[in-house]
C-alpha cells in the first residue's frame, strides 16, 4: 500500500521515489490519515506555498482504487485508504518471517565498544547502562543486516595497577583476593591512597612497578593478570545476570604494545609536539584542548590506546562504523582521538566514529542493601530487583512454574526497560515501585501483554491456517492495533539512526497499550469461526511483534508470569 501511495505522489509531483518515500509519513493519530505527506520541503524547489503544493497534489491524483478519500490539512496532503484494504495490507506485511528486519546493513560492519569496565574497580550503575545501551544497540544493527562486533575495552592498563601491585604487597593477602575479589582490590586501593599521602615514596614504588609491567617483568605481570581474571570473573557474572554476551575481550591492555606506532604516526605526520616534557597534538585550531599522547616519562595513556584501537578494528573489520557507548564526561576525550585519527589523513573518521553518550543514574528513591563501604555494584541492583519480582509472584500467582527463571527475566528486564524507555542522555532515577510497576510504563506491563496474549492463543481454538476475512477487523481498537505494529520495521530504522533504544521501547509500549484497548472493546474468543480466527490472528501479531521488539532491548519473555 505504502509502495502505490509512493507511486501516486512519484507521477503527479515528479519526484523520485527515493525522496518521495522520504517525506512520507505514518500520521501519529488516525484522524489525520493512513499517511501524510508534509509539503514543507517542496516548497524551496516549487516556489510554492505548501498549503498550495499539498491542494495541486491532491487534485492530480484525483482518486485511486486504494483510496477511500484524500484530504488537504494545511500543508498536509493527508491519505484515507480504504479501510478493508488498510488492514489486508498490514496484516500481509506483519506476518512475513522476519518482520521488522531489513537488509540494509548487509556486507557491512559496526564495532560497538561498550560497558568496558575498570578492572579492579566494581561494575557500578553506570557501566550497566552502558552494557544495556551497546548490547541493545548490537540486536538492532543485526536486525537490519549489518555484522555486529561486541567489544569490551576493558580498563586493564595503567599506573593505578602499579599502585595496585604495591597495595597488594604491602598489606594484602592471596586469600582475601581470592575470598572477596574485586571488593578486596578496593580497599587495597584506597589503602594505597591513604598511605601515599603520608608517605611520597609509595608512588614512586607504584610508578616503577608499572613501568615494569610495560617491560614486561613476569613477576609484575602475572599479579596483574591475576588482579584481571578476578575481576573478569565478577563481571561475567553481572553479563550472565543479563543475558549478555561479548564477542571480544580486547581491553586496553592488548594495545600496549601497538601505542609505540601510534606515537610514529603522529610524529611522521608532523602533528607531534612536546609540552612540558610531555608529547601532545595540538588541538586549538579546533577549539579543543591538546590531546596528551604519552607522558613525561614516556608512557602511554587511555587515549593513545584509543588511537591503537581504533586502527587496529579499522583494520581488522574494516567497519563501517565504530560506535563508543559511554557517559557524557568522556565527550571531549573522544573528540580529541576522532580529531587526531582525522589529522593523521583519515578523512573516514569524520563518519564512521560514533560517541553515543548517556546520561546518570541516580539512586535516590531506591534502598539497596549495599556491600561494605556504600559501594554500588550493578549485580545487587539486579538481584534484588529478581528478589523484589519473586515476592510479588508469591503474593500474586504462587503457582507459577519455573517460578526462578520468571522472576529473573521479569527482574532483569525490568531494570533494562526503566533504563532504555527514555532517550539515552536523559538522567536515570530509580525507584523500585516505578520500576517494578506491573501497570505502570514498565518492562513487566509489556511482558505482561505479551503473556496474555500467549495465554489465548494456548486456550482459544482457532485455524492458524485460516484465510482471514479483513472486513471483520475494522473496529477501531483493531485499525488502531495495526496501525501500532505496522510501525516496527520504522522504528527498527529510527532507532538505529538515532542510536536510541528508547524509540523501540516506546515502540512496545504503545503496542501493548493499543492491545490493551482492542482487547477490552473486541472479544476474542467468539462463536463466530471467522470473527475469532481474525481476532486471534490479531493477539497472534501482537505477541510476536512484543516478543521481538523486547528482544531488541536485551529482554526476554516468559509464557506465563
Ligand atoms: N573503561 C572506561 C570507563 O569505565 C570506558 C572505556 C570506553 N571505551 C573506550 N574505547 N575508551 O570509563
Amino acid at each position: 500500500m505504502k509502495d502505490i501511495i509512493i507511486e501516486l505522489i512519484t507521477n503527479a509531483a515528479e519526484l523520485d521515489t527515493a525522496t518521495v518515500a522520504d517525506i512520507l509519513e505514518i500520521p501519529p493519530r488516525p484522524e489525520m490519515g493512513d499517511y501524510a505527506f508534509p509539503c514543507f520541503q517542496l516548497a524551496k524547489t516549487l516556489r510554492k506555498a505548501p498549503p498550495l503544493i499539498a491542494a495541486e497534489l491532491a487534485e492530480k491524483i484525483g482518486s485511486a482504487d486504494i483510496l477511500d478519500h484524500l484530504e488537504v490539512k494545511g500543508a498536509y496532503l493527508n491519505f484515507f485508504l480504504k479501510k478493508e484494504l488498510f488492514v489486508k495490507s498490514m496484516i500481509e506485511q506483519a506476518s512475513v518471517e522476519q518482520f521488522g528486519s531489513s537488509a540494509i546493513g548487509e556486507g557491512k560492519t559496526i564495532c560497538i565498544d561498550y560497558s568496558s569496565p575498570n578492572v579492579a574497580k566494581n561494575f557500578h550503575v553506570g557501566h550497566l547502562r552502558t552494557t544495556i545501551i551497546g548490547n541493545s544497540l548490537y540486536k538492532i544493527f543485526s536486525k537490519l543486516g549489518y555484522k555486529v562486533e561486541r567489544i569490551n575495552h576493558l580498563g586493564d592498563w595503567g599506573t593505578q595497577f602499579g599502585k595496585l601491585i604495591v597495595a597488594y604487597k604491602a598489606w594484602g593477602s592471596k586469600e582475601a583476593v581470592e575470598k572477596d575479589g574485586v571488593a578486596e582490590l578496593m580497599r587495597l586501593y584506597v589503602r594505597f591512597h591513604e598511605e601515599a599521602e603520608k608517605d611520597d615514596s609509595l608512588n614512586d614504588q607504584a610508578r616503577e612497578w608499572f613501568s615494569q609491567m610495560e617491560k614486561g617483568n613476569p613477576e609484575a605481570l602475572e599479579i596483574w593478570q591475576w588482579f584481571v581474571d578476578i575481576s573478569l570473573k565478577e563481571y561475567k557474572g553481572t553479563y550472565a545476570l543479563l543475558g549478555m554476551e561479548f564477542d571480544h575481550y580486547l581491553g586496553e591492555s592488548f594495545y600496549r604494545d601497538k601505542t609505540a606506532d601510534v606515537v610514529k604516526r603522529i610524529s611522521d605526520a608532523g602533528l607531534l609536539k612536546e609540552s612540558q616534557g610531555a608529547q601532545i597534538v595540538d588541538l586549538e585550531e579546533y577549539g579543543m584542548a591538546p590531546c596528551l599522547i604519552t607522558k613525561k616519562d614516556g608512557s602511554s595513556i587511555y587515549a593513545t590506546r584509543d588511537l591503537a584501537a581504533i586502527f587496529y578494528r579499522k583494520e581488522r573489520w574494516n567497519f563501517e562504523k565504530c560506535l563508543y557507548v559511554t557517559g557524557q564526561e568522556q565527550k571531549l576525550h573522544f573528540a580529541q582521538v576522532f580529531k587526531v585519527v582525522e589529522l593523521l589523513g583519515n578523512e573516514w573518521a569524520k563518519d564512521s566514529l560514533v560517541h553515543i553518550p548517556y546520561g546518570l543514574v541516580s539512586l535516590e528513591g531506591a534502598k539497596l542493601s549495599t556491600r561494605s563501604g556504600n559501594i554500588i555494584y550493578a549485580e545487587d541492583i539486579l538481584l534484588e530487583a529478581i528478589e523484589k519480582v519473586k515476592k510479588i509472584m508469591e503474593e500474586k500467582n504462587p503457582d507459577l512454574p519455573d517460578r526462578e527463571a520468571v522472576a529473573r527475566l521479569v527482574g532483569v528486564g525490568a531494570i533494562i526497560f526503566h533504563d532504555l524507555y527514555n532517550q539515552r542522555i536523559k538522567d536515570v532515577s530509580f525507584q523500585w515501585d516505578k520500576v517494578l510497576n506491573f501497570d505502570g510504563e514498565t518492562g513487566p506491563y509489556v511482558q505482561y501483554t505479551y503473556c496474555r496474549c500467549a495465554s489465548i492463543l494456548r486456550t482459544v481454538s482457532f485455524d492458524p491456517a485460516a484465510e482471514i476475512d479483513h472486513s471483520l477487523l475494522l473496529d477501531s481498537e483493531a485499525i488502531a492495533l495495526l496501525r501500532e505494529i505496522s510501525r516496527f520495521p520504522e522504528a527498527v530504522l529510527d532507532a538505529a539512526e538515532k542510536y536510541e533504544p528508547s524509540v523501540i521501547a516506546r515502540f512496545a509500549m504503545e503496542v501493548a497499550q493499543a492491545f490493551s484497548r482492542f482487547y477490552n472493546a473486541c472479544r476474542v474468543n467468539v462463536e463466530d469461526d471467522a470473527l475469532r480466527n481474525a481476532r486471534v490472528r490479531l493477539v497472534s501479531l501482537t505477541a510476536t511483534t512484543l516478543k521481538d521488539a523486547l528482544a531488541l532491548l536485551g529482554i526476554g519473555c516468559p509464557e506465563q508470569m
